[in-house]
């Protein structure tokens, strides 16, 4: 094994690495992101991705979703643009080259979904933002792995880290496994946990040291997804992206855990606090 540099995200070095929004800026300069998500029943996830591409300073937001969610996502996001992208579940992922994709929240494993998916990963061939049934479509074939857009940014929870890369014995045995995989597949690897680490394809491990349990709800990692999304689109390189992104989630479920505390705050508090963060940071 090779040398490993270990960092710790503290409000310093986050801070370090945010661009306040320039006085002359018009909503051009900072990117056009895309969330594709959401299947019947799981459309509230596609809403929270949304809304946290919003809230992070996006410059255009668009939603590919399916049908059943085109109400639902004009009241709860409009500011966010609709792309139909099937009846029930995503089928047809119809995305041009110039927008930054972040994909997974709520999406399902339909076959319809999986079949567009992997044609999608193909021809797209830009960095990206992985999550949730995403992943758990590539984990289905060892081979999906060389689909993955070189420098894109996956998400998995532990479960889902083990769907795509195997079983390990413990945390740190996990930590070299991801090591190890995003090197190889030139990916960065967002592993979420108490202290989550962003693995950077050089090796170089980074501990986040925001966030508490009060994350610990369904809904908490689409925010993070849609964080990533609209701070890639915004030009910040991925590995800032991935550093400066997850600080931003766990600082804004600190703040919204003081005002709610841990068991009734909701991811959508995360959400309404990261206002607060952005204060903070210029
Ligand atoms: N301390 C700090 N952070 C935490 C804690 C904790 N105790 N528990 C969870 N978090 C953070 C994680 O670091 C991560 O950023 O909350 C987020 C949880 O993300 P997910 O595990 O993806 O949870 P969620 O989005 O709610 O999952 C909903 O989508 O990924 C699928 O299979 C998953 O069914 C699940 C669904
Ligand atoms: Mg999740």
């Amino acid at each position: 094994t090779t040398e490993t540099d270990y960092f710790a995200i503290d409000d310093s070095f986050a801070g370090s690495l945010f661009n306040p929004r320039n006085d002359f800026a018009h909503k051009g300069n900072y990117g056009k992101a895309v969330i594709v998500g959401g299947s019947y029943g799981k459309i509230g996830a596609a809403v929270l991705a949304t809304k946290s591409v919003l809230k992070t300073g996006a410059g255009l937001t668009f939603t590919l979703a399916p049908q059943c969610g085109y109400e639902i996502l004009q009241a709860t996001c409009p500011e966010a643009m609709f792309i139909e992208g099937g009846n029930r579940s995503i089928k047809c992922f119809d995305i041009d080259k110039e927008s930054t994709v972040g994909v997974g929240p709520g999406l399902g494993t339909q076959e319809e979904t999986k079949k567009g998916l992997l044609t999608f990963l193909k021809d797209y061939q830009s960095p990206l933002v992985l999550d949730a049934d995403a992943l758990n479509i590539i984990s289905e074939d060892q081979k999906n792995l060389q689909l993955i857009p070189k420098r894109s940014i996956i998400t998995p929870h532990p479960k889902e880290f083990e769907r795509l890369f195997g079983k390990t014995e413990n945390s740190f045995k996990r930590l070299e496994l991801a090591r190890e995989k995003a090197k190889e597949l030139n990916i960065y690897i967002v592993l979420k946990d108490h202290h989550t680490q962003v693995v950077i394809p050089e090796g170089n491990v980074y501990y986040n040291l925001t966030g508490n349990a009060g994350l610990a709800k369904g809904g908490s990692g689409d925010i993070l997804t849609g964080i990533l999304t609209s701070l890639l689109a915004q030009g910040y390189s991925e590995k800032n992206t991935c550093i400066l992104g997850v600080w931003l989630h766990g600082k804004a479920a600190d703040f919204a855990s003081e005002k709610h505390s841990k068991e009734s705050m909701l991811p959508t508090d995360v959400i309404d606090e990261l206002g607060n963060v952005f204060i903070e940071l210029n």
